[in-house]
């Protein structure tokens, strides 16, 4: 009995230096509160991101459905459990975004933002990713993402998460529909929503 106890809590422990220092992984790249970071590639921000998207997307790198490199492998090996338990832990950090992004075209961003381009089939990012930014389930917050990152994955959706998750087929349309400048008009004005 006595030794159940402590094995139980021995294991505890273990787990829990386990998550520590995975966690302290993932931040040597997507910085130290996974605010994101601008290194070699644009590593994005995952503080505040919904549990449901991220889960998704680490399958997804897991099992090269998302196609990168990087993350497949720094992904490897990770367990259900450890993926739930870096999904709530990030979900509750709340750092600045880091900004950064060109100021120019911050209005023409808000209005793709908040209502889409009729006259070219752009539906308004406001209606999924909500008013705020913020994402719900598979849903990704956009709010705070790092300017690169986002310029980079709407540029080339259909070559790396065309059929990634069950969801990534909804952003094909609105990925080719948008123009070069109205990708980096509005990825401008998401990077700066708190
Ligand atoms: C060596 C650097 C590096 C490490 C370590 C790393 N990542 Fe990443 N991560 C990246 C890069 C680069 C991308 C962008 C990939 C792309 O362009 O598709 C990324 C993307 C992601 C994404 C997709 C974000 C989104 O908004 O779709 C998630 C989720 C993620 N990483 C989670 C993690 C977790 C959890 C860990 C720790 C287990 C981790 N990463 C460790 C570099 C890294
Ligand atoms: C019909 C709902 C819907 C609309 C409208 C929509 N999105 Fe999305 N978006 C999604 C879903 C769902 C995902 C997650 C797809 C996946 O599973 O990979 C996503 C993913 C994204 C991502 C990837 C985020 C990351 O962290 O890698 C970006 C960037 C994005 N959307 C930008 C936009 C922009 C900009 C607009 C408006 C022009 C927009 N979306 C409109 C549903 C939508």
């Amino acid at each position: 009995m006595a030794l159940t106890v402590v094995g139980s809590a021995a294991s505890h422990a273990q787990d829990r230096s386990g998550f520590e220092a995975k966690i302290e992984y993932c931040k040597t790249c997507h910085g130290l509160s996974a605010q994101g970071y601008r290194g070699w590639f644009p590593m994005p921000r995952l503080a505040g991101q919904q549990p449901q998207y991220l889960e998704n997307q680490l399958r997804a790198f897991l099992e090269h459905r998302r196609t990168n490199p990087v993350m497949a492998n720094a992904a490897h090996g990770l367990s259900s459990a450890m993926i739930a338990s870096l999904a709530t832990h990030l979900k509750n950090l709340d750092p600045k975004p880091i900004g950064g992004a060109p100021r120019g075209s911050l209005a023409v961003g808000k209005r793709i933002y908040e209502e889409g381009l009729p006259d070219s089939n752009v539906p308004a990012c406001a209606a999924c990713h909500g008013s705020d930014g913020k994402g719900q389930n598979e849903i990704p917050r956009l709010a705070g993402q790092l300017y690169e990152y986002t310029v980079g994955q709407l540029a080339g959706w259909t070559k790396t998460r065309g059929s990634a998750t069950d969801t990534s087929a909804i952003m094909a349309p609105t990925s080719h529909n948008l123009a070069r400048s109205q990708v980096e008009a509005v990825a401008a004005y998401v990077s700066y929503m708190q």
